[in-house]
C-alpha cells in the first residue's frame, strides 16, 4: 500500500511534467496513462493485493488518481491550438460554419396567411379542395347549368380525357363540397389556386389564387355579411379605409354585391390604379342562393348564409403597390427578395 501511494505520487508528478504539444504526443500520453494497458489501469489492478481493511481508503486514492489523469489529459487537449485539435480528422470544429441563407415567403403566401389569420379570429375554419374538379362542383351545383351564360364569365380549361373534368375556375367549388357534407353550421374560408383560360397580361393570368368564404346557419343576414367584410377590410388595410357595396350578379348568390374599398394609392382623389374613380373592387359576395342550398341538401327554409370570394393577387397588388400580375409567378429573385415577411 505504502509503495503504491508512492508510485501514484511519482506518476502524478511525471504527468504534470509532461507537456505534449502535438496531437500525436497527446495521443501517446493518453495511451501511456489512460489506455487499456496504461499506468492507471495497472495501478488499479493492484487493488486485489490490498488488505481488506485498507481497501476502502485505497479505493478513494485510486479514484482520485484516475480523475487526476483524465483532467490532465483534458488540459493537454485544450492546450493544443484549434487546428491541431482536429478530433481524429473529422474537421476543425472551431471554424465558423457555412451559413444557410434564410429565404423569405412568397408575397402571395404572406397575403394569404394574413387573410386567413383575420378570418380565423372571427371563428372561420380552413377548408381546402382539389384543383381538379368536376362540372357539378364547379358549375352546376352553383346554379350554373350547362347552357348558362355565366359559364362564359370564366373561360375554362377542360381535361381532354374526360369532358366532365376541369381545372377549377374558382374556389366556390369548395363551398359545395362542404355543404354536401351536411354538417351545420358552416363557417369556413377556402384558400387555393384557380385556373382560367385567359390571355396573359399585366392584369390577367391563366392561374391565380382566391380565398372563398362561407357562413351558413340559422338567421344569417346581409347585415352579418357586411359587418364581417367590414371587419376584414379594416384589419387588412387599416381603420381609415372606406367600403362600398355595389349590386352585382352571381348565379349562386341572391342578392349579390361587389365590394369596393377606397383607393389606397390616392386616398380616394383619383389615380391610374382606381381609374380616376377613387374606388377599387376587391371581392364578390352575396347571400347564398336558396337553389344552391337545396342542391347541396341544405333546407333553405331553415338556413341562410352568405358567401364571398376574393383574388389574393389583387389584394397583394394593392397592398404592395405591384403593377404587373406576372411578377408574382416569374420567380425573379430580385422581386421576391423584397418581401421579408412584414406586411
Ligand atoms: N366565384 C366568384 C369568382 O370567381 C367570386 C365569388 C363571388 C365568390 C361571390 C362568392 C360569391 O362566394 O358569393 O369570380
Amino acid at each position: 500500500m505504502e509503495s503504491l501511494v508512492q508510485q501514484i505520487a511519482a506518476c502524478k508528478a511525471e504527468m504534470e511534467a509532461t507537456t505534449p504539444d502535438t496531437p500525436e504526443l497527446a495521443e501517446q500520453f493518453r495511451i501511456r496513462y489512460l489506455g487499456t494497458k496504461g499506468v492507471v489501469k495497472s495501478i488499479m489492478g493492484e487493488m486485489k493485493n490490498v488488505p481488506a481493511d485498507q481497501k476502502r481508503a485505497f479505493g478513494q486514492v485510486l479514484n482520485e488518481f484516475k480523475i487526476f489523469a483524465e483532467a490532465r489529459y483534458e488540459a493537454i487537449l485544450n492546450s493544443l491550438t484549434p487546428a491541431q485539435n482536429e478530433d481524429h480528422g473529422l474537421g476543425d470544429f472551431s471554424l465558423p460554419g457555412t451559413p444557410i441563407t434564410p429565404g423569405s415567403r412568397h408575397p402571395i403566401s404572406l397575403v394569404r396567411n394574413n387573410i386567413i389569420g383575420i378570418f380565423q379570429r372571427l371563428g372561420f375554419a380552413i377548408a381546402e379542395g382539389a384543383e381538379l374538379e368536376d362540372d357539378w362542383h364547379n358549375f352546376t351545383a352553383l346554379n350554373m347549368p350547362g347552357d348558362h351564360p355565366a359559364r362564359d364569365m370564366q373561360d375554362t380549361f377542360y381535361i381532354a380525357q374526360n369532358p366532365d373534368w376541369l381545372l377549377r375556375t374558382h374556389t366556390s367549388s369548395v363551398q359545395v363540397r362542404e355543404m354536401e357534407k351536411g354538417k351545420l353550421p358552416i363557417r369556413i374560408i377556402c384558400p387555393g389556386r384557380v385556373y382560367r383560360n385567359e390571355t396573359i397580361s399585366a392584369r390577367a393570368h391563366c392561374f391565380f389564387h382566391q380565398v372563398e368564404g362561407l357562413y351558413i346557419a340559422e338567421n344569417v343576414s346581409f347585415a352579418d355579411l357586411k359587418q364581417t367584410l367590414y371587419f376584414f377590410v379594416q384589419e387588412m388595410f387599416g381603420k381609415t379605409v372606406k367600403v362600398r357595396f355595389r349590386p352585382s350578379y352571381f348565379p349562386f348568390t341572391e342578392p349579390s354585391a361587389e365590394m369596393d374599398i377606397s383607393c389606397l394609392i390616392c386616398g380616394g382623389s383619383g389615380c391610374n390604379v382606381c381609374k380616376q374613380t377613387g374606388w377599387v373592387e376587391i371581392l364578390g359576395c352575396g347571400m347564398v342562393h336558396p337553389a344552391v342550398l337545396d342542391k347541396c341538401g341544405i333546407d333553405s327554409n331553415k338556413y341562410t348564409g352568405f358567401a364571398f370570394g376574393m383574388g389574393i393577387e389583387r389584394i397583394a397588388m394593392l397592398r404592395y403597390q405591384v403593377k404587373d400580375l406576372r411578377l408574382f409567378s416569374e420567380n425573379d429573385l430580385r422581386f421576391l427578395r423584397q418581401f421579408t415577411g412584414a406586411l
